[in-house]
């Protein structure tokens, strides 16, 4: 998010603070995103018990921990989705920034349509990580608004949705137009097929080169037939293609709702659901399968949090994992991966990983008892093969 982790309780707590000293009327409905503690939902219902909150948010981990919170609160929903589709709905809106400026622009959208006319969206984000200009865009882009606190390094924007917007430069890029996706064409030697993805997403605007170096490697040889996990699949790309290339069956999964929709939506348009499973998971623990309610327009996925599964005799694990958390790197993701993935493999099942060289991947799959051979290294990229010894 645009707010570091230790910030994030203060730059909350002036966003709340925003809100709660404006003077507007009494909501009966408020938007709120990207509240990964769920603080802005329990002060808003504290000031407001008879108003219905909608909490929308990227990170499944946060998903399951606030929809179990407020399971008995009946004023609170949490919704296992990113962009909420309403029209003209919501007395307010409370942003609490997060990372990426595009993606930060579609929230924009998505908020300014679930608004109705003239009423507020108050945003939050750190000086230091360009609140000064996202306060900016969200002023151009809802009509009117200004910053209405500066404080403790971050800043407050109060913006309205008026009838006074100026065009911005980004609002028809496709992925940011209301509804769209951004396309880019996958070609492998006999088709090409147009990937969809949306800002937000891992390398939402191009095939990222690990990715692409890890595409490279799998073959009909390698997968055929074969059990297997993309693990932290972003927008699918490879385990679809595996799928692709003959995978008897695949399961993709990640914790960005987010990605894990436009997954869907790419598993659709190929005509691939029948030997795929799509599910939110924590490197590779528990599963939590999804199934798709309704594309409106984009897919609206549910997770069955009671039955989560474990993917068994995986043959073949494959995974381009994340080295950052927000701002910093961060490398426990791999850490957990390689934990979690032992009871999963089958028996003479592998491990497939692309990585940045630099990273000390070899060593850490070693020191968690695998054997693990580089079998292609680029001054930027290596993929390690690794199996249980
Ligand atoms: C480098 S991207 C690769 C995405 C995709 N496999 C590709 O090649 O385009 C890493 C992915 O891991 C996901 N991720 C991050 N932390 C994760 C975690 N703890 N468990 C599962 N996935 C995670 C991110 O959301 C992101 O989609």
């Amino acid at each position: 998010m645009s707010i570091k982790k230790d910030a994030l309780h203060n730059a909350q707590q002036l966003l709340f603070q925003a809100f709660r000293d404006a003077d507007h009327q009494l909501p009966e409905r408020l938007l709120i995103l990207e509240d990964p503690t769920g603080y802005l939902a329990r002060q808003a219902h504290q000031l407001f018990p008879n108003a219905k909150i909608d909490l929308y948010l990227k990170d499944f981990r946060r998903y399951l921990a606030l929809s179990q919170h407020f399971a008995n609160n009946s004023q609170v929903t949490v919704h296992p989705s990113v962009l909420p589709n309403a029209h003209e709905q919501y007395d307010a809106a409370l942003l609490t920034v997060p990372k990426g400026r595009y993606f930060t622009r579609k929230l924009f959208t998505v908020i300014k349509r679930a608004l109705k006319p003239n009423t507020p969206l108050y945003l939050v984000g750190q000086t230091q990580l360009g609140a000064k200009s996202i306060i900016k865009d969200a002023t151009q882009f809802l009509g009117s608004g200004e910053t209405t606190i500066i404080k403790k390094h971050c800043r407050v924007g109060t913006c309205y949705k008026s009838d006074q917007t100026k065009q911005t430069r980004w609002q028809n890029d496709p992925g940011l137009i209301l509804d769209s996706y951004h396309t880019y064409d996958l070609s492998s030697t006999d088709t090409t097929v147009s990937h969809r993805t949306l800002p937000g997403i891992f390398s939402w605007e191009h095939l990222d080169n690990g990715s692409a170096m890890l595409l490279d490697h799998l073959s009909s040889e390698l997968v055929q037939g074969k059990t297997v996990w993309d693990v932290g699949c972003g927008s699918g790309i490879l385990g679809l293609a595996s799928a692709q290339l003959g995978a008897k069956h695949v399961y993709l999964s990640d914790i960005d709702l987010l990605a894990l929709s436009c997954t869907w939506e790419n598993a659709s348009t190929q005509s691939l659901q029948d030997r795929i499973s799509i599910g939110a998971a924590d490197a590779a623990m528990s599963f939590y399968p999804a199934t798709c309610d309704a594309h409106n327009p984009y897919p609206q996925l549910q997770f069955d949090l009671q039955n989560p599964i474990n993917p068994e005799s995986i043959d073949l694990m494959i995974t381009n994992p994340p080295y950052h958390q927000g701002h910093e790197q961060n490398i426990t993701m791999m850490q957990r991966l390689l934990e979690s993935a032992r009871p999963h493999l089958a028996k003479d099942g592998q491990l497939l990983i692309v990585a940045n060289t630099f990273l000390p991947y070899a060593k850490m799959l070693k020191h968690a008892g695998y054997d693990a051979q580089v079998l292609h290294r680029t001054n930027t990229f290596s993929i390690h093969q690794a199996q249980i010894n």
